[in-house]
């Protein structure tokens, strides 16, 4: 069964990684924008909070999905390029802004000249604004599109926040994060709807360690998950590698298929 939503009420606008506990996210790889594409979706106003929606062929959506972005935010066209991807998979993509304007630039850890504050950019977007903004996010989505056939995809910084959104009680009811950053133990016990995790072997953000650790903590939880490592992929590769080379295009791939691949087994599952 397809859910038929509706567009009208979406309010067209005029115009329109976290470090982990320290550790430097220059050994980010300042990648390449994928595709060199435009973006097919629109900006949008999520109730009093913006975003951008990327709608699915024939507007047949399968379900929503709340795409948490990384640090570079919705300004960085590989977020929303690789929100129109979902979206041609079927999918209603709502990412909002969670930065509200104020996303780390794109180069700002990757160019050696820069001198941009990272623990500054934290503090000036803390938790709780993230999560008024994702509420936010997901009552535009269940007025909007009379649904509450909510999943999520997460990348980096907003890996931890698919954690922290599949906890009971919340909205999302399934998740896929890619390199997620810096999520504690207690986010992943308290997940409690089903999870699918993209490592790249390369990320010192998620060591050997993290990843058993988190792996036995699904196990002793009984949750309903998936790991994947992938070869040569460093912090990042998800939304942007060095496309040039075979095996980190191919971990990007990977990677969204994964994505999509996940949020088809939840939507079956849910038939
Ligand atoms: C996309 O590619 C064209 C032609 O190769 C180039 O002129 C343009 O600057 C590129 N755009 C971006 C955003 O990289
Ligand atoms: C939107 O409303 C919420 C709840 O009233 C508030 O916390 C938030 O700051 C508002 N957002 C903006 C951009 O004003
Ligand atoms: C970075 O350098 C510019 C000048 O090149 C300066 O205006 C800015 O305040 C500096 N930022 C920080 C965080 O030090
Ligand atoms: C919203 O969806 C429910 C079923 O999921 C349906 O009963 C109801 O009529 C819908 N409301 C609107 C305004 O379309
Ligand atoms: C990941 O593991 C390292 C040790 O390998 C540890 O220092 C760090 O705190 C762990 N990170 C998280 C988010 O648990
Ligand atoms: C895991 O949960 C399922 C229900 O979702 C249950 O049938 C199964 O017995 C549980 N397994 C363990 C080891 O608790
Ligand atoms: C991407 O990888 C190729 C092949 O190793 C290399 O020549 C190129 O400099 C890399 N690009 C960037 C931006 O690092």
């Amino acid at each position: 069964m397809r859910l038929q939503f509706t567009w009208t009420a979406v309010t067209l606008l005029a115009s329109s990684c976290r470090a982990v506990n320290g550790l430097s996210l220059k050994a980010e790889h300042a990648g390449a924008v994928f595709n060199n594409g435009t973006a097919a979706g629109q900006d949008v106003s999520l109730g009093n909070e913006t975003g951008y929606v990327s709608y699915p062929p024939g507007h047949h959506a399968k379900a929503a999905v709340l795409y948490m972005t990384d640090i570079f935010g919705n300004a960085l066209i590989n977020n929303k390029l690789l929100a129109d991807s979902i979206a041609k998979a079927g999918y209603l993509v709502v990412m909002p802004d969670l930065f509200r304007g104020d996303p780390v630039p794109a180069d700002a850890l990757s160019d050696p000249a820069s001198n941009y504050s990272l623990p500054d950019w934290q503090k000036r977007h803390p938790m709780a604004e993230i999560e008024s903004i994702l509420d936010t996010t997901i009552n535009a989505i269940q007025t909007t599109y009379n649904t509450s056939r909510i999943g999520s995809v997460g990348y980096c910084f907003g890996g931890r926040y698919v954690a922290r959104y599949l906890a009971a009680g919340k909205a999302i009811k399934a998740g896929f994060a890619a390199h997620p950053s810096n999520t504690q133990a207690a986010e992943w016990e308290a997940i409690a709807a089903p999870i699918s995790i993209a490592f790249g072997d390369l990320d010192e953000s998620s060591t050997p360690e993290n990843r058993t650790n988190i792996e036995e903590i699904f196990f002793e939880g009984n949750k309903t998950y998936q790991t994947t490592l992938y070869s040569n992929a460093e912090h990042g590769f998800a939304v942007r590698t060095n496309l040039t080379v075979k095996q980190k295009a191919f971990a990007q791939e990977g990677a969204y298929f994964q994505a999509v691949r996940w949020l088809d087994a939840w939507v079956k599952s849910e038939e």
